[in-house]
């Protein structure tokens, strides 16, 4: 089981024993297996791990919007103490966009071709707050425009997404995003797809608007580079389980679980020009792939045969840092 730390009211999200299950015929396999963690109040956190362990799922699950294969088969989303994973659609769709709201890797898929940048960025507005009169909705689109640094934004309103550069795009996601003043954003791979200094100032933004509006943010990478850059606290998924959880700059310099430390090598320093960066031998386990109690062992330069029959603990290293391997002791 999962450790979930005691309940505080600070704590804006609280993932408690969650499990998500894929249904393939009459089989079912396990995409998330028993996690659990908490987002605080204007806190940034990082979810990291390689493709397929499950940072995608999790937050589609927090967002009540899992595709039809996918089924939250155990556990809870606290949600300011109400559990998302219990609500109806209707009650879902009235948070999303509202309090929970999210962006992803690449805002051409999400942004609607034909409809200019002004009218889709006041649309969270028009939905939730049908009160809110027309001129104060474009009034809040431009206020919205300059906050996430687009210039003339009566301009950049009256244009369509693809008259705009990949920044610029994501930027408009951003204003979109976060114009009802959410609590929580979702962030998967928001900057994947932009060059290297784009990306740092998209970076910046998040974090800015983090900081001025103590919104919460939910940020998924597989860059501990990136997660460094702009994260408070980090989880390290592999497999569908938490590996480790701790401060960003503990995961950086102290990481205690030996998938930590592989992707910690695999990270390009700027000393290391054009060597070639260790990787983590092997590969993640499929969903529908045998894996030991220890999914990591495979892998893992220190396993050894309890690895192989045991699943490990959760180790409390130090205050807020938590590992998952037999080999590991508290402070
Ligand atoms: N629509 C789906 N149908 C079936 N299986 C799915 C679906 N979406 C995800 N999965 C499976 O769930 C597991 C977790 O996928 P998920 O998309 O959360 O990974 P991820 O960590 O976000 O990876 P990436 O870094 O590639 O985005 C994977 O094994 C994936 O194959
Ligand atoms: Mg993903």
């Amino acid at each position: 089981m999962s450790e979930s730390k005691t309940v505080t009211s600070q704590n804006l999200l609280e993932i408690r024993n969650l499990s998500i299950g894929i249904r393939e015929g009459d089989k079912i396999y396990r995409a998330v297996d028993d996690i659990g963690y908490e987002v605080a109040e204007g806190e940034i956190l990082g979810v990291v791990g390689e493709s397929g362990c499950g940072k995608t799922v999790t937050n589609l699950a927090i967002m009540g919007l899992l595709p039809d294969v996918l089924f939250v088969s155990g556990g809870q989303i606290l949600f300011e103490g109400k559990d998302l994973a219990k609500m109806s659609e209707r009650e879902r769709a009235a948070m999303n966009g509202r309090d929970i709201s999210m962006i992803y890797q690449e805002p051409l898929t999400s942004l609607n071709p034909l409809v200019k940048i002004g009218r889709q960025v006041g649309e969270p507005l028009r939905i939730h707050h049908k009160e809110i009169p027309e001129e104060e909705i474009t009034k809040r689109v431009a206020e919205s425009l300059r906050e996430v640094g687009l210039p003339d934004p009566e301009v950049t309103m009256e244009k369509y997404p693809h008259q705009l550069s990949g920044g610029q795009r994501q930027r408009v996601m951003i204003a979109m995003a976060t114009i009802c003043r959410p609590k929580l954003m979702i962030a998967d791979e928001p900057t994947t797809a932009l060059d290297v200094t784009v990306q740092a100032q998209v970076l910046r933004l998040l974090k800015h608007i983090s900081r001025k509006h103590k919104m919460s943010i939910i940020f998924i990478s597989h860059d501990l580079a990136v997660i460094n850059q702009i994260c408070d606290r980090v989880i390290i998924m592999y497999a569908g389980k938490i590996a480790e959880s701790a401060p960003a700059h503990v995961i950086m310099r102290h990481p205690a679980h030996e998938y930590t430390k592989g992707l910690l090598r695999s990270i390009p320093r700027a000393d290391s020009k054009g060597e070639s960066l260790p990787a983590i031998p092997g590969h993640v386990p499929s969903t529908e792939e045998y894996r030991d109690p220890c999914p990591f062992a495979p892998r893992c330069p220190i396993a050894q045969d309890i690895c192989r029959q045991q699943a490990p603990d959760a180790v409390q290293i130090a205050k807020d840092h938590v590992a998952y391997c037999h080999f590991l002791r508290a402070e």
